[in-house]
């Protein structure tokens, strides 16, 4: 890991649980004790889970599966995160609160202390005629507010599963300093190999950023199936880092000084823009 002149790392292991999810939370709960400390004996100092990580996804198991925070699933997070003194970005889980529930990420730090709440903002309502009907607001309340959260290393921007595809929010959390974007997400058989890797390239590209998104693993008995595949891009649109579909870790190192000189090399976060782009509407 090295440092630059003014001591800050610019160099760190991220590493992306692709964890088997299984209708058992303590079995999930399990997997995450055991596989946030192989990630953490790798060197990894950010470690991520995926989208519904403690419960099979699906509108009709939310409500069964959904805890308070704090609760059992984000108290084992904590505890993770202080052994292997690791940030611990916690994928998402179902959460209740007041009646209504959410699909909620929680980010711990290394001495376990949680730092934030992300609630999904973008729901996934979706209707594609005899592929895919998903409505998951049918149960689930969104968000409102954007997370960032700091390390040592840089700034990271969490949105999840859906929120990839609004490219608004990846903006505003490039704006706010962020130099990686994690976005927890179950992509099925359909919208995987059709936009998973594309919106991440796009989204990394746009904003000169490292973006990873995180996935269960495959299960074809599942009545949601993941497509899987998590993966790290780097700010040039490269994908370093691919799991393909069973459970697995994978790892990149995010290279800051990377980042920057992309940015100087197509200094398109110091180009000069008109205030309000005017548009001519030409009718016929
Ligand atoms: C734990 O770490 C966080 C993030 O570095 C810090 O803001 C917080 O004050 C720490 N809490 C304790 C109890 O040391
Ligand atoms: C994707 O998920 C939806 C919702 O569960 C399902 O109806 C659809 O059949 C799935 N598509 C594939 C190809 O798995």
């Amino acid at each position: 890991m090295s440092d630059n002149m003014s001591g800050v790392m610019t160099k760190f292991r991220l590493a992306l649980i692709q964890l088997m999810v299984s209708p058992l939370k303590a079995s999930n709960l399990r997997k995450v004790r055991t596989l946030v400390k192989e990630a953490a004996s790798k060197g990894a100092k950010v470690v991520a889970l995926p989208e519904c990580y403690n419960s099979p996804y699906g509108t009709n198991y939310f409500p069964e599966y959904a805890e308070k925070i704090p609760g059992e699933s984000t108290q084992v997070l904590s505890e993770v995160a202080k052994k292997h003194g690791v940030y611990l970005i916690g994928g998402s889980i179902p959460e209740e609160d007041g009646g209504k529930f959410y699909n909620t990420c929680t980010v711990f730090a290394p001495n376990g202390s949680m730092l934030l709440k992300y609630r999904k903002i973008h729901l996934f309502d979706i209707d594609v005629p005899g592929k895919i009907t998903f409505h998951e607001s049918e149960t689930l309340s969104p968000g409102n507010t954007l997370c960032t959260f700091d390390t040592p290393y840089c700034k990271v921007g969490i949105g999840i599963c859906y929120d990839m595809r609004f490219a608004e929010l990846a903006q505003i959390y490039t704006k706010e300093g962020c130099q990686l974007l994690v976005y927890p997400g179950a992509f099925n058989m359909t919208t995987g190999p059709a936009h998973w890797e594309l919106l991440q390239r796009a989204r990394a590209v746009d904003n000169q950023v490292y973006v990873a998104a995180v996935s269960p693993s495959r299960n074809e008995k599942d009545s949601y199936v993941a497509w899987g595949h998590s993966s790290i891009v780097n700010p040039w649109g490269e994908v370093v880092a691919n799991a393909g579909s069973d459970e697995t870790i994978v790892y990149a190192d995010i290279d800051l000084k990377y980042l920057s000189d992309i940015r100087q090399q197509i200094p398109i976060h110091k180009q000069k823009r008109p205030d309000l782009y005017s548009v001519q509407a030409v009718q016929d």
